[in-house]
């Protein structure tokens, strides 16, 4: 179906990557041909557990199976990305309206400086509650979230959690 040669850019913090980021990757390729993911720093998410170095090393194992996928980082605005990485427009995943609320707004300013425009796809139903915080917390606690993450993502999980103890309820 798809023949053109669009380029988009998937911008995110990716603290860490987990399996809704991939379906919106393999979804922009579809329907696009090409995606850039780039990592970015999010001031409003400074409390993440992954370098930047990290977080493009398992962007980087875990999208290398997806053709018209690459990865890169970058410090600054996503539009400036967008710009330096010659892609066309930006791409981002929905999940519920709360991201359709903070994604719009984004999507209008970034269009009103810029003249960048950006498409959304819907999120997989089955993987609409996927969140890198959440999957941080849990991690952080013991809790198994590899089948929400790529097998990468999942061992650098384990790495810097090693042996975080799961609560028993018990203080004695
Ligand atoms: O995965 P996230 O944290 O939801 O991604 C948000 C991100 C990093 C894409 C967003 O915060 C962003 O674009 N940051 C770069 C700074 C920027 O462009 N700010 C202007 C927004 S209108």
């Amino acid at each position: 179906m798809n023949a053109s040669t669009t380029t988009v850019l998937y911008p995110g913090s990716f603290d860490p990557l987990h399996r809704g980021h991939v379906d919106v990757v393999e979804q922009g390729i579809e329907l696009f041909g090409r995606v850039v993911v780039v990592a970015l720093h999010n001031p409003s998410k400074p409390s993440g557990v992954f370098t930047i170095d990290e977080r493009v090393a398992m962007l980087t194992a875990s999208l290398s199976h997806l053709r018209g996928a690459s990865v890169e980082r970058f410090h600054g605005l996503a539009i400036d990305a967008a710009t330096e990485f010659n892609t066309d427009f930006i791409l981002k995943g929905l999940r519920n309206s709360g991201d359709f609320e903070i994604e719009q707004q984004m999507a209008h300013t970034n269009y009103s400086v810029s003249g960048v425009r950006t498409v959304y796809v819907p999120c997989r139903p089955d993987q609409v509650f996927l969140s890198s915080r959440f999957i941080r917390e849990i991690a952080q606690y013991g809790g198994d979230v590899s089948h929400l993450v790529p097998a990468p993502v999942a061992s650098e999980l384990a790495r810097i959690f090693p042996s975080a103890p799961r609560p028993t309820g018990s203080s004695s």
